[in-house]
């Protein structure tokens, strides 16, 4: 794996700053200063152990347009540890899943792997698949492929609203992967690809993105959903 992603391999924790850790719980990133947040991975355990009556009150399922057993296929155009994109999956819907990142894809796909083995989320697992690339190269060509009827993006905002896990999960990906500047011409290319709709989700205050007034909004407690639906070609 280290050779894969170009990385030095340590034998023991170096203590100068962002490492992937790899030990029997699976692949974590971990900031080694002193007072830094702690271990970060992508694990789906919790989340396909909830409800699905929990699980279909998160606004992104209304966001994205699931609706009861209806088949839906999104593509998470950034899938960060891909907390989203599992909540879809759990709900049943397939989801391409998106990341640029060498080493959030590496997390990604260490917890599909762990996901695949564990009965309970081996059928949510087998719902997600995961492209490493830039949304911006990739999305034309995997919306036509695909046959999705939604795009998701959700692009790290500078500061966010959120609390305890979540918010330290942003904090140590926000070090790996420094400023975020080039979601507009995202939301662009998805507003033109062939699905029903693209949703953004945006900080709850935060002005549209780009300026795009969405068709409309699900707002939460921190965060918004942007809406745009899009005309039938
Ligand atoms: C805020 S995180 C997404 C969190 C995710 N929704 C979750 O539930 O865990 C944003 C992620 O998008 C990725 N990203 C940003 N721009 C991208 C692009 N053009 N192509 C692919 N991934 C991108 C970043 O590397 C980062 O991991």
């Amino acid at each position: 794996m280290a050779r894969q992603l170009a990385l030095p391999l340590h034998a023991t924790l170096p203590s100068t700053g962002l490492v992937l850790q790899l030990d029997e719980q699976g692949l974590a990133l971990r900031d080694t200063r002193p007072g830094a947040p702690g271990a970060v991975r992508a694990d789906f355990s919790q989340l396909a152990r909830r409800r699905a009556g929990s699980l279909r009150s998160e606004a992104v399922a209304r966001a994205v347009g699931l609706r009861g057993n209806q088949p839906l296929t999104v593509i998470d155009a950034t899938a960060g540890l891909g907390r989203d994109a599992c909540v879809l999956a759990c709900l049943g819907a397939q989801v391409h899943l998106i990341e640029r990142s060498p080493a959030v894809a590496a997390l990604l796909r260490d917890a599909l792997e762990r996901a695949g083995q564990d009965p309970a989320l081996a059928a949510a697992a087998a719902r997600m698949r995961l492209h490493h690339g830039d949304a911006l190269e990739l999305l034309p060509r995997l919306a036509v492929d695909s046959g999705a009827q939604a795009i998701y993006l959700d692009p790290m905002y500078p500061e966010d609203g959120t609390k305890g896990q979540v918010k330290k999960d942003m904090q140590l990906l926000r070090s790996l992967l420094g400023p975020q500047d080039d979601v507009e011409p995202l939301l662009g290319l998805a507003l033109n690809c062939p699905v029903r709709r693209v949703v953004v989700k945006r900080p709850r205050r935060a002005a549209p993105l780009a300026g795009h007034r969405p068709s409309h909004s699900i707002a939460g407690r921190s965060t918004r959903f942007d809406v745009y639906v899009l005309p039938q070609r």
